[in-house]
């Protein structure tokens, strides 16, 4: 398939330095990543939800099966800047991504060790902070940022890199709602308008509902995958994999277990499931 920036093969993993190979971490996962998507990956804490993204830009191999990023398998070592300027992560803690002592150098970083011309890193330094709505902030220090701010400088310091797909393993998980909010809304929009392919790890729901798909990891293996609106359906098999659902789905999942209302599963927003219940109480 021509058109999966990334593509997991049977992909199998276990880390090395546990006994005798270790139990193994991740048990075939076959992933097509559609170019210009917004793929967001829910799972139970040890799921493989890590280990899988760090597949996505080789900082692992496979231990069986193959990953591709944009047709280069990720084990042939002369792709493997390629494959780093293809794919851009972000992690979970800001702090530990920040390299610098004032924002735009910070997000200059990358680009220069890329050996980017400067008067294009100029360019892209800019755009990419104005991408994040941190321009203003070009000019101050990093480590006085909120959250949400230094996550979105280190968004910036990937985009500056160009990528054509970023994976964030649990941007958010460190920030307060505001910084969420921010962060989330600044994904959405470079998937949107520049047509960055997003890979989007995180333990909120609310947030997977905003993904075009949702792939739904358990056990090392890939046990769901669709629309939100689709697999968040499917409560009880989501609840067997130690997850929880978006609490318009759970409200909307007990008013039928429970009173045996007949209520539609698939009204996500907030306004959705309120129409619901509006609908639902005008009716009698
Ligand atoms: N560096 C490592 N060495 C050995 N085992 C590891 C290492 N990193 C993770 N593991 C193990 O691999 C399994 C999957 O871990 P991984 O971090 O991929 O899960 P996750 O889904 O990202 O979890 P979380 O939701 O907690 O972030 C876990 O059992 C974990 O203990
Ligand atoms: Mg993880």
């Amino acid at each position: 398939m021509n058109d999966s920036i990334i593509r997991t093969q049977d992909l199998r993993f276990a880390y090395p330095d546990t006994e005798a190979g270790g139990p193994s971490v991740l048990n075939g996962v076959n992933l097509d990543i559609e170019e210009g998507s917004f793929v967001a990956v829910l799972g139970h804490n040890g799921s493989g939800k890590s280990t899988l993204a760090k597949h996505m830009n080789a900082i692992l191999l496979p231990s069986g099966g193959a990953v591709y990023v944009s047709g280069m398998d990720t084990r042939d070592e002369s792709k493997l800047l390629d494959i780093r300027r293809t794919v851009g992560m972000v992690f979970q803690n800001p702090d530990n991504q920040i390299v610098a002592n004032v924002v735009e150098e910070d997000v200059a970083f990358a680009p220069e060790n890329l050996g980017v011309p400067s008067e294009e890193i100029r360019r892209r330094v800019d755009e990419a902070l104005k991408a994040v709505g941190m321009y203003e902030f070009r000019t101050h220090a990093p480590h006085l940022l909120s959250g949400g701010q230094k996550q979105r400088v280190a968004i910036a310091g990937v985009i500056a890199m160009a990528p054509r797909c970023i994976v964030l393993d649990e941007p958010t998980a460190m920030l307060d709602p505001v910084g969420r909010r921010e962060v989330l809304d600044t994904i959405r929009e470079l998937n949107r308008t520049s047509g960055v392919t997003v890979v989007l790890i995180t333990h909120h729901m609310d947030e997977a509902a905003q993904a075009d798909r949702l792939v739904v990891m358990s056990k090392g293996k890939v046990v769901a995958d669709g629309a939100p609106r689709e697999v968040f359906q499917r409560v009880e098999e989501l609840k067997s994999y130690g997850l929880t659902v978006p609490e318009t789905t759970e409200l909307l999942w007990e008013l039928r277990q429970e009173d045996g209302l007949d209520v539609p599963l698939d009204a996500l927003s907030d306004e959705e499931c309120a129409q619901v219940l509006y609908d639902l109480l005008t009716a009698v």
